[in-house]
């Protein structure tokens, strides 16, 4: 694993930026997996500036998000394919037609769920895909007890991410209480992973995360099972690390 420490969030989102955009330039049809959350915006917003000022072109790309809640219209602002457009697909040249959310609207969930993985597995894979990390130890909505060879599934949140998530809507009811998420097996199918984390409220879960045992109670330690991991991490979440990782 190699853990990149940064000063600022814009400094990771630098960093993270430029090894997606590496990878676009190097293998046309890029495969990039997405994650919302407030962590990854400044990665888009260093991804929107390639593309507008180096000309970073996401023409061929192909995007596939972690996850998303049951029962918000795409429509709706919170919701995670609003989310991507607003924060990324809106000011590239991306053909929205190769990126895919799943649909909390879909009549047939469990359908949805392996047509989802299908259509990964069609494309030959995800290349990178970008993750952040709940204040629980979550990737994607793999709540704490995932098991950690879990596909894409409909499942509960539970009450530590309703109430983070509550910081979006004007009341705790609104908030989803049932999501979409690819499984953590899923997740480390692909190439590579690139984490993020800022803040020290992820700290704890962070250190538990790359130095804690591989265990389903941190769903984001299953990481260590994977060759090809990079965590770009602000110096507030990284404060409770003590080993040396690679840089
Ligand atoms: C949600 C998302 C995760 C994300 C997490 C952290 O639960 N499903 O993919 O990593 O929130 O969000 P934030 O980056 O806003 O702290």
């Amino acid at each position: 694993m190699r853990v990149i420490r940064v000063a600022t969030e814009a400094d990771m989102g630098k960093e993270g930026a430029a090894i997606i955009a590496d990878g676009m330039r190097m293998k046309p049809h890029f495969v990039l997996g997405l994650a919302t959350g407030s962590t990854p915006v400044p990665v888009y917003k260093e991804l929107i500036r390639l593309h507008k000022e180096e000309g970073l072109d996401f023409s061929t790309t192909l995007t596939f998000n972690l996850d998303g809640s049951i029962g918000l219209p795409p429509t709706h602002e919170q919701s995670y394919r609003c989310f991507m457009n607003t924060e990324l697909f809106d000011s590239v040249n991306i053909n929205k037609a190769n990126t895919h959310v799943p649909d909390g609207l879909a009549e047939d969930i469990e359908g949805h769920c392996l047509t989802y993985e299908m259509m990964i597995e069609d494309v030959g894979g995800i290349d990178c895909q970008v993750l952040g990390i709940g204040r629980n130890g979550h990737i994607a909505f793999n709540e704490p007890g995932s098991s950690l060879a879990s596909r894409t599934r409909a499942l509960d949140l539970t009450q530590d991410t309703i109430d983070a998530n509550s910081r979006f809507f004007d009341s705790i009811d609104e908030v989803p209480k049932r999501a979409i998420t690819m499984g953590i097996g899923t997740i480390l199918e692909a190439g590579s992973l690139l984490l993020f984390a800022t803040g020290a409220s992820k700290a704890t879960a962070v250190k538990a995360a790359l130095e804690g045992p591989v265990s389903v109670s941190c769903p984001a330690s299953a990481l260590q099972l994977h060759p090809d991991v990079t965590c770009i991490i602000t110096e507030d979440a990284a404060s409770g690390l003590t080993l040396n990782f690679r840089s």
